[in-house]
């Protein structure tokens, strides 16, 4: 159970840190100092990278979440409330991401193939805003999973 609470938590902390330094940091400079030529296909190259990782969270996440569902609270009627409303947040989360990955980030790709920079802006614009939106999840989805059994009854 250790071991499955370490890969959950570890899968949430590469994600949801991963977003955070791309949106955060990244973003901005990139925006400041690159010409979309250089920028996309800049992107384009760390969404490459990061999503490999970004796929192994989305698999570990509910799979060690339902492992300790199953095994610790025998179900999800005896899972507590902050446990229910992590797995809603973080299956929109999930929702989201596959979204992000099958729509948006696959024309990026074929758009920086292309060098239609027009259409490449336009898709990195719609990423942009689903991980601004993925980040501010992630963020809600931490602060149930660590503070919820506080802030909420069982
Ligand atoms: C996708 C469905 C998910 C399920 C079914 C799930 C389920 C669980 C369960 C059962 C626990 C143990 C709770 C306890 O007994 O105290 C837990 C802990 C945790 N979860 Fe999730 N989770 C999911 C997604 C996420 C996501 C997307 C994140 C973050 C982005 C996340 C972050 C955490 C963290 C940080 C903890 C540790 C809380 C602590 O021990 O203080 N979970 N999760």
């Amino acid at each position: 159970m250790g071991f499955a609470m370490l890969l959950h938590v570890l899968s949430a902390v590469i994600w949801v840190g991963g977003m955070f330094f791309a949106y955060m940091v990244l973003r901005p400079v990139a925006a400041g100092q690159l010409e979309p030529p250089q920028r996309l296909p800049l992107w384009a190259a760390c969404f490459q990278g990061f999503f490999l990782w970004v796929w192994a969270a989305v698999i570990l996440l509910p799979l060690t979440g339902y492992w300790v569902i199953f095994n610790v609270y025998q179900g999800m009627a005896g899972a507590p409330l902050y446990v229910h409303a992590m797995n809603g947040t973080g299956m929109v989360m999930i929702g989201l991401y596959l979204w992000l990955y099958f729509g948006p980030y696959r024309a990026l790709r074929s758009a920086v193939a292309q060098q239609d920079w027009k259409t490449g802006g336009a898709r990195l614009a719609t990423i942009r805003r689903i991980v601004g939106s993925n980040l501010l999840l992630g963020l809600l989805t931490i602060t149930l999973a660590v503070s919820g059994r506080f802030l909420v009854p069982a």
